[in-house]
């Protein structure tokens, strides 16, 4: 497979061009000739234009690169590698939501020939791709598996907004249905990939890799947040203790937050739903999700006693919110845990405003309900800095104080200000 990209005889075809998608297809087309398809043709249009919508990359980025953008299946019927990286969500239940791979899956059966191969980007629970996937291609195409077609799983670890770790310095982990081809699948990665190559053993442990990866952040940021919970109990600052207790060479530093995104607070549900499927039940990993779950409705009943403490009507209290997106500098808003804080304190009939300077209003209004404001305005009973976009960094504490009333509190989640000597004249409590 690898000699016949290499030399130009066949197109690699990566389906689904978001967060992930994207940047994979435009670093082949460095080398390669690329056609990237999305089932979404505004997206297209707008990627044919040199435009990301998801707002990553630059319109240089696009400048002289092998790709042709498509939503038209039989621009892609020629092509010899399907990479595939559409969105891995969860239902209203926190059950996998296996439309898009299954949509996905379909579409690549009913365009693979005989000696293609197909690769799965999207972060899934292991035995996804052999088990959920691959029988719907052979299904589709009519074509047998390792015989007619190959497979691959090479998880995704590209982090938006990370200027420092574009995709080629992110050391991937790949993975085949066969030795023979692990070695193509590792030698085209390899050829864009300088940070190096991993041969995982086999799919599934390709998969339970990514999986764990981001397992293991949900449930170490839930130990910090429940530490939090009992640190305010006792008065003390938690990154104060983070600080000390990180000075220990084998301390790892996570912190407490408020866990959203398409990623962390979503895939540990495919590896419980895995297990659970098994015939186990595991806490740990759910206890985490419970714990992260919940931060929302502790952080604005925490406002809710500030407000009843200074004596404020909670229902004709101002709140200014800041920071919308899922985490800092960036303009994803998916899974937006400031979103379920601004419900819980409307629940209480507070007013809530929300900034963001990288967040869209529009489709915040769209996947929430509310738009944001453009400015702050008027004076605030609390303040409730969420996401630590660097905009906010650069804030003196005047900007606090004059949009704060008497008797305003500051509520500091990611712990910017903490330093007393440096921060705004207001009531200040972080996690
Ligand atoms: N965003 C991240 O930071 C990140 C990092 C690592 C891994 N991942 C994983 O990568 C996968 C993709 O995530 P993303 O953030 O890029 O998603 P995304 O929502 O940004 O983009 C997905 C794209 O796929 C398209 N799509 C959906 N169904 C399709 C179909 N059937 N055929 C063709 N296109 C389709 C959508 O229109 C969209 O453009 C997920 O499994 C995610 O967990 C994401």
């Amino acid at each position: 497979m690898f000699e016949r990209v290499a030399s130009g005889e066949k197109s690699i075809c990566v389906i689904g061009l978001g967060y992930v998608g994207l940047p994979i297809a435009l670093e082949f087309a460095r080398k390669f000739k690329v056609v990237g398809f999305d089932i979404n043709p505004e997206r297209v249009e707008m990627m044919s234009r040199g435009i990301d919508p998801s707002k990553e990359i630059e319109a240089t980025e696009f400048e002289g690169r092998n790709i042709h953008f498509t939503a038209n299946l039989d621009d892609i019927r020629e092509c010899g590698v399907y990479i595939v990286a559409v969105p891995t969500p969860i239902n209203e239940a926190n059950e996998p939501d296996l439309k898009p791979l299954i949509g996905a899956s379909t579409t690549v059966g009913k365009v693979i020939s005989k000696g293609d191969y197909v690769i799965y980007e999207s972060t899934t629970y292991p035995g996804c791709t052999e088990d959920d996937c691959v029988p719907i291609i052979e299904s589709v195409s009519g074509l047998k598996f390792r015989e007619d077609f190959k497979v691959g799983y090479s998880p995704e670890r590209i982090n938006p907004g990370d200027k420092e770790r574009p995709l080629p310095k992110i050391l991937k982990i790949v993975s085949g249905c066969s030795d023979e081809s692990l070695k193509n699948i590792s030698a085209l990665y390899g050829s864009i990939i300088t940070a190096g190559i991993h041969e995982a053993t086999s799919i599934k442990v390709a998969e339970a890799a990514k999986i764990i990866e981001n397992t293991q952040r949900d449930v170490n940021i839930s130990l910090m947040n429940e530490l939090s919970m009992i640190f305010n109990k006792i008065g003390i600052n938690t990154f104060d203790v983070i600080d000390a207790a990180g000075t220990k060479w084998n301390f790892h530093k996570y912190t407490p937050g408020l866990v959203g995104g398409h990623c962390i607070g979503v895939d540990p549900y495919y590896l419980v739903h895995k297990a659970e499927r098994l015939g186990l039940h595991p806490r740990v990993i759910a206890a985490g999700r419970y714990t992260n779950d919940n931060m929302p409705a502790h952080i604005a009943s925490k406002a809710i006693k500030k407000l009843n403490a200074r004596g404020k009507v909670v229902k004709d209290s101002r709140i200014l919110i800041m920071g919308a997106t899922f985490k800092e500098n960036v303009s994803d808003i998916r899974n937006s845990k400031i979103a379920d804080v601004v419900n819980e304190l409307r629940a209480f009939s507070v007013n809530v405003d929300v900034i963001d300077p990288h967040a869209d209003s529009a489709e915040m209004h769209h996947e929430y309900g509310f738009s944001l404001v453009p400015e702050p305005c008027g004076k605030y009973d609390g303040i409730i800095l969420a996401v630590s976009h660097n905009e906010y960094k650069a804030l003196e504490n005047s900007w606090f104080e004059n949009f704060s009333a008497p008797d305003a509190f500051f509520f500091d989640l990611k712990g910017l200000f903490r330093n007393p000597a440096s921060r705004p004249a207001l009531e200040y409590w972080s996690l």
